[in-house]
């Protein structure tokens, strides 16, 4: 038996920064927890001569994705480049290697999610990925572990800030479309290409995956309905507000017995009493209604550095208890 659990980072950005302050901030908490201490060895990244200068010699960094993937002293991968390509590949090839993997990229499963699965079970490996939906809220380990004995109806959530950011300021400052974007760009919350947020696409990719955790079946992303917030104007709000509704950007899948699953985003008036309605800023919440639980919600910051690697270090640990009692591939993808 190791003395360590080994991890090798691909991605030391916003959340990768996230995950090695963490890590080493709660390094003695998290060896209790595990049982060894959890240390990130090698870190994937371009930015190799800025990183050094940031951390020292306390990691290795490295710009050639070989040097991590194929390092057989590495258990975990941690993939937090973002986009479809390379990650996808770096992910299968780390299952290849017998490697365990937790990733936030919510690209990559809700289009790739059907391949990567089998691969990870074929390899009797874990695939963990509670930070790629709603940041640091925890939705799906719940939904794997202390909701599996329910069967979900119905998920409804605000899943993604940027646009809940834009529609709150919207509603609460009466500011316009233009300018409640610019400051969402501006405070970080939005993606690198924001149509993903107002077009809907980044909660549609966060309900995909949702889904097919809560009705035990791959969907990808071209199930979803999707519209975004783009053509709500400050007094289409305002009238809302006035007959007793927020208007939210939500993301709903239902399972209905006669009719099957549907899964759209759009934007949608609700009442003010609902407690969705009450979710504002850059907040994320989901709302879930099982046969057993009846309704639960589950709030949290949805995005963000420290928040995100909270949930990223869960999964690590996680899968780090695992090995310690070799008991891998133990919640998979049903
Ligand atoms: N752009 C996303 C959001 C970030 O605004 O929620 C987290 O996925």
């Amino acid at each position: 038996m190791k003395d360590f659990v080994n991890v090798g980072l691909l991605g030391a950005g916003t959340v990768g920064g996230g995950v090695l302050k963490v890590l080493e901030k709660n390094a003695e908490k998290i060896a209790k927890e595990v049982g060894k201490p959890v240390r990130i060895t090698k870190v994937l990244d371009r930015h190799v001569d800025r990183l050094k200068q940031e951390y020292g010699d306390k990691y290795i960094f490295t710009d050639n994705a070989d040097e991590v993937l194929e390092d057989k002293d590495i258990d975990i991968i941690v993939e937090l480049l973002g986009r479809e390509h390379p990650a996808k590949e770096f992910i299968a090839r780390a299952f290849a290697n017998g490697k365990h993997v937790v990733t936030a990229n919510k690209d990559v499963l809700a289009k790739y999610g059907a391949e990567l699965f089998p691969l990870a079970h074929e390899h009797n490996c874990d695939f963990m990925f509670e930070a790629s939906v709603c940041g640091g809220i925890p939705i799906i380990g719940p939904m794997k572990t202390s909701m599996a004995a329910n069967q979900i109806t119905s998920i409804m959530g605000i899943v993604n800030g940027t646009t809940n950011y834009m529609l709150s300021k919207m509603a609460n400052e009466h500011l316009d479309y233009d300018e409640v974007l610019k400051e969402a760009q501006a405070k970080g919350y939005a993606e690198s290409d924001p149509t993903a947020d107002v077009g809907g696409l980044d909660a549609a990719r966060k309900i995909t995956i949702l889904a097919s955790i809560a009705f035990n079946t791959r969907f990808n992303l071209d199930d979803v309905q999707v519209e975004g917030i783009e053509s709500i104007e400050a007094c289409d709000i305002k009238y809302a507000t006035d007959l007793g509704y927020a208007v939210k950007l939500l993301a709903i899948a239902k399972n209905d017995p006669e009719n099957g699953v549907s899964l759209r985003v759009n934007p949608t008036m609700i009442p003010l009493s609902h407690p969705l309605a009450g979710v504002n800023g850059v907040y994320n919440a989901v709302f879930v209604n099982g046969d057993a639980i009846g309704e639960a919600m589950f709030l949290g910051l949805g995005a963000g550095r420290l928040p995100t690697a909270s949930s990223v270090c869960g999964d690590i640990i996680d899968i780090a208890r695992n090995m310690q009692h070799k008991s891998t591939g133990r919640i998979s993808c049903t």
